[in-house]
């Protein structure tokens, strides 16, 4: 992935007009301390070792995406571009219900190869509402996928404009 792609977000408020501007761009080795943090941030009894996420972005060159905002690093989402897994997705806890994920997660279905997919803890409610309002829906649940919980595979129906537009 070689691409920037800008976002600009216009919002009145009672101070008048806010302007936030946002850029995706590929992962790059600096950004390391960054998204471990938000990752640990987003869960944190089970975040991914440095280790794997490291290997996921030797994996997926094109397929690690970081959402900068105001100079600073607000979220990432690593996915299978050739299979359309979601492998993970998290956004820091002082940008969440900005839309930041949604920016995330229709880059990643529109440059997907196949429709998105992914498994996501049953227990974790807020993320299943916010993959279900993207047009995700639940097709399958792996019993004791994750140590004290299930998983849920959900998928991007058809509709929702899933599939390869590169
Ligand atoms: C899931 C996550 C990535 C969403 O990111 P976000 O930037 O807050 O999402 P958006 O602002 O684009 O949300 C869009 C819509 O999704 C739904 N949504 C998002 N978070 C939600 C939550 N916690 N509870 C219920 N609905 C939620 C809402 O409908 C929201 O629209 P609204 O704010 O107008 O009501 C973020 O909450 C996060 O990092 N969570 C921790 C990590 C995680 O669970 N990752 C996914 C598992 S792999």
């Amino acid at each position: 992935m070689n691409r920037t792609v800008g976002w600009v977000e216009h919002r009145e408020t009672h101070h008048g007009l806010m302007v936030n501007t946002a850029i995706i761009r590929p992962f790059r080795i600096k950004d390391i301390h960054d998204i471990m943090e938000i990752e640990g941030r987003a869960f944190p009894k089970s975040a991914y070792p440095k280790a794997l996420i490291l290997e996921y972005a030797r994996a997926y060159p094109d397929g690690f995406l970081v959402l900068e905002t105001g100079g600073e690093v607000a979220g990432y989402l690593i996915y299978d571009r050739r299979q359309g897994h979601i492998l993970s997705m998290a956004v820091r806890p002082l940008h969440r219900r900005k839309g930041l994920g949604s920016v995330l997660f229709t880059h990643a279905r529109n440059h997907a190869r196949k429709r998105l997919w992914l498994e996501v803890r049953s227990k974790n409610t807020g993320a299943v509402q916010f993959y279900a309002r993207l047009g995700m829906t639940v097709r399958g649940r792996v019993p004791n996928y994750y140590e004290t919980d299930d998983a849920l595979i959900m998928i991007l129906e058809e509709e929702s404009g899933a599939g390869a537009r590169s």
